[in-house]
């Protein structure tokens, strides 16, 4: 049986509303998450769910959707009545009028009360039509006795310019307290955790500096390519789909002062901080800095796949990145001077988000034995997928006579260590969101300071002169992303 970590937070009668019913996240991600809270017992019994999308589910279809998110059926079937689908367009009136007429009923009939959690998880370029629809029905109020919030989606604009656009436009209906973008990277217990090893122990702080920290590396590897999604990525890439969010989001919390207090105020204003101090490098310096690929055909797991170009939806002379390495520096006491290296792709030979921090090598080495000479740095590896764990590697002793020493590894595990089952990501944002803790979503200056980061290098790759580099799939990218670290004298952790 799980074991839930906040279970004794309870959230109150609410109706979650969601745009995107049909769509792909709602069933493999969002659904899953409500059947599993109702299973938790986390949802109150005066909590309800309306879809809204045009697909002609009516609400049998709708509820046979949730039937096959849930693992466990019988939980959900005494629940089923409550789920309830409007077909509409999110473009029409009519769509926001039927809303608040089942709203309005439900609330009657089931003493839900009037709080309500609206979830955009539709294409982002009808965000800002809902929120102003949604604010013309009367549907953005928030009153003392309930709650109105919304959670958004990524990704939140395509730039800072429009991200900045984006956030004037729902703010003309909610208020920034109402909005909730969601970053799922942050709802991963691993990542939040990487707050508790720096600001819980008193060992790892007074080396989190350039004084100790060689360089620092965050991979985010996927081993997936595009599947169905092709059409969406060829506008995305890796640099919007990956390192405008996830990436920046890992980046600031390994590199941010400590915060006051663990609260979201606190935690943002640290993270926007680090941000700002992220260096900008001039555009036409940008080719020394980055490196962008793209998968060709090879081999994963004995099995051969086909090249990005050959995927359904992506043109046969796509330019658009699904690899992206850099080298990064953050321009403050802590960090100045030091590379903080980068890479993300799809396609590559092993699923696997790690951050390694590496340290300076021992000053001096009295060891005679030649293997002394050849050990590695001391590491902390901060795996966050797909095995969560912590380690860190340090020479011993071989045993034996002489004095030979080699590389180990001291391992801690999340799964061998709590008995606890970690929250999915997703149940425990949208849990947040019932609460009213903004803890783990993003505030609106540092989506824009994300895009200031990624717009010149997005400015660069739009050049049709920017190399971009083909490499297998299967592989570890192209192999410039080493030469990127080669030119410092410095080399990827393996994966
Ligand atoms: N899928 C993922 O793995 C994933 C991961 C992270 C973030 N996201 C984000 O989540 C959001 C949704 O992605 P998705 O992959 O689930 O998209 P999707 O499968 O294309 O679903 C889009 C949904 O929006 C509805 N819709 C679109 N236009 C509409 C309109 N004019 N009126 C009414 N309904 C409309 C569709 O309904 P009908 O088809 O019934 O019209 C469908 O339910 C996007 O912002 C995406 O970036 C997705």
């Amino acid at each position: 049986m799980s074991i839930y970590v906040n279970s004794k937070k309870r959230t109150t009668g609410a109706t979650l509303i969601i745009f995107g019913a049909s769509g792909d996240l709602t069933s493999r991600k969002i659904l899953p998450a409500v059947a599993s809270l109702l299973d938790q017992d986390q949802l109150p019994n005066e909590f309800s769910v309306i879809g809204v999308a045009r697909s002609p589910l009516g609400n049998d279809g709708f509820r046979n959707l949730v039937r096959e998110s849930a693992t466990n059926i019988e939980s959900i079937q005494t629940f089923i009545d409550n789920f309830h689908y409007i077909q509409g367009d999110y473009a029409a009136i009519s769509t926001y009028q039927s809303l608040v007429a089942l709203l309005d009923s439900i609330e009657r009939t089931r003493e839900t009360g009037k709080s309500r959690l609206f979830y955009l998880a539709t294409v982002p370029d009808l965000f800002s039509t809902i929120t102003s629809l949604l604010g013309q029905s009367g549907l953005s109020r928030n009153d003392t006795s309930s709650f109105t919030r919304i959670i958004i989606e990524k990704p939140f604009g395509a730039d800072a310019a429009s991200a900045r656009s984006l956030n004037s436009e729902m703010h003309r209906s909610f208020s920034e307290e109402q909005i909730y973008r969601i970053d799922h990277y942050l709802g991963k217990e691993t990542v939040q955790n990487l707050l508790a090893l720096r600001f819980s122990n008193a060992v790892f702080e007074p080396i989190w500096n350039r004084n100790y920290v060689n360089n620092v590396q965050i991979t985010v590897a996927e081993h997936i390519g595009v599947g169905h999604r092709g059409g969406f990525y060829e506008s995305a890439g890796a640099l919007k789909d990956i390192v405008q969010n996830h990436m920046l989001q890992v980046l600031s919390l390994v590199l941010m002062e400590a915060p006051a207090l663990m609260t979201a105020e606190s935690i943002q204003n640290e993270k926007v901080k680090l941000l700002s101090a992220v260096e900008i490098p001039p555009i036409p310096d940008i080719v020394n800095r980055a490196v962008r690929g793209q998968y060709v055909a090879g081999v994963i797991s004995s099995e051969e796949v086909k090249s990005y170009r050959q995927e359904r939806g992506v043109s046969p002379t796509s330019q658009t990145e699904t690899f992206v390495a850099m080298r990064l520096g953050v321009d403050n006491w802590r960090w100045a001077g030091i590379p903080i290296f980068i890479r993300t792709g799809k396609r590559m030979a092993k699923r696997e988000t790690q951050v390694v921090m590496e340290f300076n090598r021992a000053p001096h080495l009295p060891f005679t034995g030649g293997s002394a000479r050849q050990l590695g740095p001391n590491r902390l590896i901060l795996r966050i997928q797909p095995e969560e764990e912590i380690k860190l590697i340090f020479g011993a002793k071989v045993p034996g006579q002489d004095y030979n020493i080699r590389s180990v590894a001291m391992d801690f595990s999340y799964a061998d260590t709590f008995r606890e089952v970690s929250w999915d990501a997703y149940e425990r944002l949208l849990l947040d969101a019932l609460l009213g803790d903004r803890t783990l979503f993003l505030r609106s200056d540092e989506v824009i300071k994300a895009w200031e980061i990624v717009d010149p290098i997005q400015h660069a790759f739009a050049d049709p002169n920017f190399p971009l580099h083909h490499y297998a799939a299967g592989t570890y990218g192209p192999k410039e992303s080493s030469r990127l670290l080669g030119a410092s004298g410095h080399y990827w952790n393996n994966i």
